[in-house]
């Protein structure tokens, strides 16, 4: 059984030194290379085995949409006006932190002025990884096409890899042309990335990929889309987030039938492949390179923000998709449990009994809008 240090590279879950020992290095790289070893399988039954999944096709070819032509691209955004926007949002949605907190901080001094650039700032970051993140969808969802066994599954997720290709397409756009600067992919991502890359079986890129970074991805966008009233990513976001929810289905309605007939060892191996992406998500949110580029050392701010209980709801609810997906597929409570364990020890088990995304991506279809708009 691996320890916590073998699992995640260190033993206490807020060891600033250790996270930050995690670092971007190839910043001006314009390709990243990953081996992938993965078998490309052929399949020869073309019958109807897996109707949910066909559903899900179907629903997938309706629910297409344009980037260039459904959204407007003439809607000039000021990004200072923004930030400060989110700010009072943020405010109402108890998501900002209690000054008091940071009393002794090196953020102490700071003024509205500097409070703004590093809204803006941190907008930029934010966009810049939903980005990489998509392209990292995209990359895995085209593997997925090659990997998965089953016709139903190769026909679904072709119809993925067009949705990645437009939302890399709608966040490189958005960044490019209404806000003011690129960040490079955050370590932690990319090193969750690589992995899911990487890996050989199957339902790991499917585990890795359509349930914990889609899942958190959906709640992330969906905190944005509630804090931000700029017109353009609001309309961008819940476009996105009307795919992502597929997204999330395909991975929960795959892996229950795969999961269901695996051993207690097996399922422990996936229980700590998503744990570990847990952990790493959770590090990417420490957004140290904004703190950086704000002037400000991350191995100062870090304990204070580590600490900040008033961004405890905003950052466990990023898990609130995460959690229940893995109690449907039997990830929480197989293997005596130790998942269940890790993210009572995270913080974040409270979301076990909320809606899971196998069927909830009726919710978020399009149709409705468009019928009213
Ligand atoms: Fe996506
Ligand atoms: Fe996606």
């Amino acid at each position: 059984m691996p320890s916590m240090e073998e699992m995640i590279g260190r033993a206490d879950l807020n060891d600033v030194e250790a996270i930050l020992s995690i670092t971007n290095t190839d910043v001006h790289a314009v390709e990243h290379v990953v081996k992938d070893e993965a078998d490309a399988i052929f399949t020869w039954d073309y019958s109807l085995a897996r109707p949910a999944l066909r559903k899900l096709y179907e629903k997938a070819k309706a629910g297409q949409w344009n980037g260039e032509t459904d959204l407007d691209w003439s809607i000039e955004v000021d990004q200072e006006k923004v930030a400060e926007e989110n700010r009072l949002n943020a405010t109402s949605l108890g998501a900002l932190s209690d000054p008091a907190h940071y009393a002794d901080s090196p953020v102490a001094s700071w003024t509205d002025k500097e409070w703004t650039e590093f809204g803006i700032q941190s907008q930029n970051w934010t966009l810049s990884q939903f980005l990489h993140g998509e392209q990292g969808a995209l990359l895995c969802t085209a593997k997925i096409v090659e990997t998965v066994p089953w016709y139903d599954a190769k026909l679904y997720a072709s119809t993925q890899v067009v949705d990645e290709a437009r939302h890399v397409e709608v966040f490189a756009k958005y960044l490019n042309e209404k806000l003011s600067g690129h960040y490079p992919i955050n370590a932690h991502l990319r090193e969750l990335l690589d992995d899911i890359i990487r890996d050989t079986r199957w339902d790991m890129t499917y585990l890795g990929m359509q349930i914990m970074v889609e899942g958190l991805a959906l709640a992330a966008f969906g905190f944005m889309h509630q804090l931000t009233s700029e017109p353009l990513l609001k309309k961008l976001l819940r476009y996105v987030m009307s795919d992502e929810a597929r997204h999330v289905a395909f991975g929960v309605l795959s892996l229950k039938e795969v999961y269901d007939g695996m051993t207690a060892a097996e399922i422990r191996e996936r229980q700590e492949f998503a744990f570990e992406a847990a952990v790493r998500m959770r590090d990417r949110f420490l957004q140290q390179e904004v703190w950086e580029r704000m002037g400000v050392s991350p191995k100062e701010i870090l304990p204070f923000t580590l600490t900040d209980k008033s961004r405890l709801p905003f950052q466990q609810s990023l898990f609130s998709k995460i959690v229940p997906n893995c109690k449907k597929l039997g990830l929480l409570d197989g293997a005596d449990g130790w998942l269940r364990q890790k993210f009572t020890e995270i913080g974040v088990i409270q979301f076990e009994d909320w809606v899971d995304t196998g069927e909830e991506y009726g919710a978020f279809a399009l149709d409705a809008e468009r019928e009213t708009a």
